[in-house]
């Protein structure tokens, strides 16, 4: 890593240590919002575009160069290392992973082999390649945490109760903690190839964990988290986790062993600061929505969380969930300027 890099605003702050501005950069930063993006992906499917090494790089360079932001997020999707180890399903525009054949029983628990380097050979190739194109800028890896990729495998695509998830984890504990340790190696697989290309930091997405209760988290999700991260210790990469609606687990997500926690738009910056309470930095958390209302709104909103954030230990500027399709690049080029130019320091 180059001095530069180490440097860099993202890094430092998620090491919360002093920065020159606060850095900030969008989840779904890449995608549909961006006409580059719908140019490239023409019709190409989705988990195609995924197994591409040179769509890979465009499509996440696209929104470094078009808004500056500090950090580049790897295009994938947390389905990605599923589908190298043969899990059938697909990806369907306007409705997301779709599985063939749902994973209810021990017969099919046991399909989830664990993920060698050589399944996702285009992932290490396309992250060498942006770690060269992107310099000083830091590539964020990622990957989908255990909880919501068995709830795609469980449920056989996006639900909005996690009926059958729940019930598999309450009802059949030894198979539920059996299916999560299985997805714990693989994720944490991934993550560990990405850094070994040369990813600088990684993410944790546990998008719909906040459907589960504080003790149950307790019990049937944070052993398998804690895994993960404990996992990533020896390679010295800030670990960032985020969910959506965990308002009532930030502590958790904290004591699962991340470096900074990733925060919706439900809990003010300063509240999530004394939930998640000390060594830790914060990411977040503009309501997505806020994108559609005038600028005027979208610049005192964004105020507002610079000088909440400013009372945690760091603060990474992000929106509290991904970037709608439907956003204007414009506002997120605007929103962009405005945290650099208020937060310089
Ligand atoms: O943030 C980025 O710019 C990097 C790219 C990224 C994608 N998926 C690309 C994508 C990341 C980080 C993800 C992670 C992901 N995928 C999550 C966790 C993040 C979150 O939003 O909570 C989840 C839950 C998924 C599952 C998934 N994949 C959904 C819900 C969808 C949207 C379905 C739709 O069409 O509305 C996808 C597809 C997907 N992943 C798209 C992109 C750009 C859209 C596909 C397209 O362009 O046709």
């Amino acid at each position: 890593m180059t001095p530069e890099l180490a440097d860099s605003p993202f890094l430092r702050a998620c090491r919360r240590l002093p920065v020159s501005r606060t850095p900030v950069w969008f989840m779904r930063q890449a995608g549909r919002s961006l006409p580059e993006y719908r140019a490239v992906r023409g019709e190409v499917p989705m988990l195609t575009a995924c197994a591409t090494p040179e769509l890979i790089v465009e499509i996440t360079m696209q929104p470094v160069r078009r808004y500056g932001v500090d950090a580049a997020i790897f295009f994938s999707d947390i389905v990605v290392p599923l589908k190298a180890i043969g899990i059938d399903l697909d990806i369907k525009p306007g409705v997301g992973p779709v599985v063939a054949e749902p994973i209810r029983d021990a017969a099919a628990i046991e399909t989830l082999r664990p993920l060698e380097p050589g399944d996702v050979s285009y992932v290490t190739e396309a992250v060498r390649a942006l770690t060269g194109e992107l310099g000083p800028t830091p590539l964020i890896g990622f990957a989908g945490a255990p909880f919501t990729l068995a709830s795609y495998l469980i449920e056989g695509g996006p639900s909005k109760n996690h009926d059958h998830t729940k019930a598999m984890m309450y009802g059949e504990p030894r198979l539920w903690h059996a299916m999560m340790e299985r997805l714990t190696a693989i994720t944490l697989e991934f993550l560990r190839i990405q850094i070994a290309a040369g990813a600088s930091a990684v993410q944790l997405f546990d998008s719909w964990v906040g459907a589960v209760a504080p003790e149950d988290y307790r019990e049937f999700v944070l052993p398998h988290t804690s895994r993960i991260f404990a996992g990533l210790a020896d390679l010295d990469v800030p670990r960032i986790h985020f969910g959506v609606g965990t308002g009532e687990l930030l502590a958790l997500l904290g004591e699962a062993g991340a470096d900074v926690v990733g925060v919706d738009w439900r809990v003010p910056l300063d509240e999530a600061a004394r939930r998640v309470g000390p060594g830790k930095a914060l990411q977040g958390n503009l309501d997505p929505a806020t994108l559609f209302a005038p600028w005027e709104v979208v610049e005192r909103r964004a105020g507002d969380i610079l000088a909440r954030g400013a009372k945690a230990e760091g603060h990474i500027f992000n929106l509290g969930h991904g970037v709608p399709p439907g956003a204007d690049p414009d506002q997120l080029a605007r929103l962009t300027d405005f945290v650099h130019r208020t937060s310089a320091r």
